[in-house]
């Protein structure tokens, strides 16, 4: 059913969006994990979003995208007022969240901090101790700054060309943490592959559990298609309802990332006409 975009916020010019939308039947079920899936015009292909927070008081859901191909720049063209055509969800399982014996840690990288962000409130609601880590290549490009430290208790950065915080990657800071403190219970990683894969392979010594939410292409979003297939512990597994999150020291990134570069010629080309 379409949903209407109560306000639409540049994060990133000409790069990252942020949608509040009217969507109150999803804000009362929707939990920190979820995605919705949307299709923006009749003849459209279905793209999945994770929820990067709901107010069930306002009845809305905050989405934030990716300039990436055909359908989210047609999204990025609709504005405040206008609808979304259809609009799903909440879909796949929440985060399992419950009181920790230890600290949390929550890494972000890209619009992966959106989704982060959304985790690391339910975590801190739980009474959890919350390390967020945001990375990305430069200050500009960090996203939800502000949004993390109004609640969580220690938000550490990482850029690339250390303009801001920390000169390196998400890893660095990451390693370091676990170095220092043998109390973290969980580490939560969501961002592209290659980050949730350097995630993975710095806290396998550690043997501190690390979950990752994965950003299959999906299609029906509900178990049928089998768009989503990813490899988990030597098992087909399907992200939209098996996940979307997974041991991340089970995952085949190797094959997830093949899958996701699948249809690239085809998405370039689709893309290059719709900005004629
Ligand atoms: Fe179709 Fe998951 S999107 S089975």
């Amino acid at each position: 059913m379409p949903s209407r975009i109560l306000r639409k916020r540049r994060l990133i010019e000409g790069q990252t969006t942020e949608l509040v939308i009217e969507a109150p039947h999803i804000a009362a079920k929707a939990k920190p994990g979820n995605f919705v899936i949307l299709r923006v015009w009749e003849e459209g292909e279905r793209i999945p979003l994770t929820i990067a927070d709901a107010d069930t008081g306002a009845g809305t859901i905050t989405l934030v995208f990716l300039l990436m191909g055909k359908t989210t720049a047609h999204l990025d063209t609709l504005e405040a007022g206008d609808d979304i055509l259809d609009l799903c969800g909440p879909l796949g399982r929440p985060t399992e969240i419950h009181k920790l014996d230890g600290p949390v840690i929550c890494v972000g990288g890209g619009t992966g901090i959106a989704a982060m962000h959304h985790i690391a409130k339910g975590h801190h609601a739980a009474g959890n101790h919350v390390v967020t880590i945001i990375g990305a290549r430069c200050e500009d490009l960090l996203l939800f700054r502000d949004e993390l430290c109004s609640f969580c208790p220690e938000v550490l950065i990482s850029t690339n060309d250390g303009s801001c915080g920390r000169q390196g990657f998400v890893t660095d800071l990451l390693v370091e943490r676990l170095t220092e403190d043998k109390t973290v219970a969980e580490v939560v990683a969501i961002g592209p592959v290659p980050m949730m894969r350097a995630v993975a392979e710095a806290t396998r010594p550690f043997g501190v559990k690390t979950t990752v939410s994965l950003n299959s292409i999906m299609v029906d979003g509900i178990g049928m298609c089998g768009a989503c297939r990813v490899s988990v512990g030597g098992e087909t597994k399907f992200a939209c309802v098996d996940g979307p999150e997974f041991d991340g020291h089970q995952v085949d990134f190797a094959g997830l990332a093949a899958r996701l570069t699948s249809f690239k010629e085809q998405e370039r080309l689709s893309y290059e006409e719709f900005k004629k």
